[in-house]
């Protein structure tokens, strides 16, 4: 796809904080991060357990609030109402979890069409765009099979559909290979990888540096900082 990757910048954080506090204690699990993602880049999040990656990614996605600085999204400032936060991360972000986050008793098609639902589709646009999706997986096949009917690689393609199916800026994958086995882990990373290649701007976290390797830019934070920020393996 010829897509113009010159300069946009979807993601900018300025000084970014996250203190969490639980009754008297305080506890600061982000500080000071400045990040700045381009449409098109594909970025993993590296980190030791405890290190802020799923503090950073909520952040990212919308679903939690910074206590400090700033974040805009697509240029969108997302120090708004809780309504409007959770406008913008429906119809800006695809999200794909460790453990797919399916709906068990609907099927694969119902599934990847409740994200347009959300977004006010009608059934009928909503089921063509879904078939789109998931024939784009490879699972067209397996349209009316629920969830414990599929494999965990394919489990985990129809959450990629999903997250695809509003058109997202970002697909935001945290740990998405983490309940895989290598050969279904690889084909989820080969396909993230097509998806870049398309385009879309993915951010992936991870704790697996061979993983992470796949990304063209690897950030790792530790301590609720950024540590290192290599984009092929040269420093920026
Ligand atoms: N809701 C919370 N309340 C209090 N502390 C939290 C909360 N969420 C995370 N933390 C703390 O913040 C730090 C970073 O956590 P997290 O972002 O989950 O790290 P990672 O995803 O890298 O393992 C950890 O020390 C964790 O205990
Ligand atoms: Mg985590």
């Amino acid at each position: 796809m010829t897509e113009d990757r010159s300069g946009r910048e979807i993601i900018k954080m300025n000084g970014i904080e996250k203190v969490y506090k639980t009754g008297e204690v305080s506890f600061k699990a982000l500080s000071s991060v400045d990040l700045i993602i381009q449409k098109g880049e594909y970025v993993a999040i590296i980190g030791p357990s405890g290190a802020g990656k799923s503090t950073l990614m909520n952040i990212i996605g919308c679903l939690d609030k910074p206590t400090k600085g700033e974040y805009i999204l697509d240029g969108m400032d997302t120090n708004c109402s809780d309504n409007l936060l959770a406008e913008i991360r429906n119809k800006k972000i695809g999200f794909i979890f460790q453990n797919y986050n399916l709906l068990p008793k609907s099927n694969i098609l119902e599934n990847v069409e409740l994200p347009l639902l959300y977004l006010g589709y009608t059934q009928k646009r909503a089921r063509k765009r879904a078939e789109h999706a998931i024939e784009k997986v490879g699972l067209k096949s397996h349209i009316k099979h629920r969830p414990c009917e599929l494999s965990g690689g394919q489990m985990q393609r129809v959450a990629i559909a999903r997250a695809l199916v509003t058109g997202p800026q970002i697909i935001l994958a945290d740990e998405p290979t983490g309940a895989l086995d290598s050969k279904a882990g690889e084909e989820v990373l080969e396909m993230l990888s097509d998806l870049n290649n398309e385009g879309n701007t993915i951010i992936m976290i991870t704790h697996d540096s061979k993983i992470a390797s796949r990304a063209k830019r690897m950030i790792t934070i530790m301590d609720g900082m950024i540590k290192s920020d290599l984009s092929n393996g040269v420093k920026s």
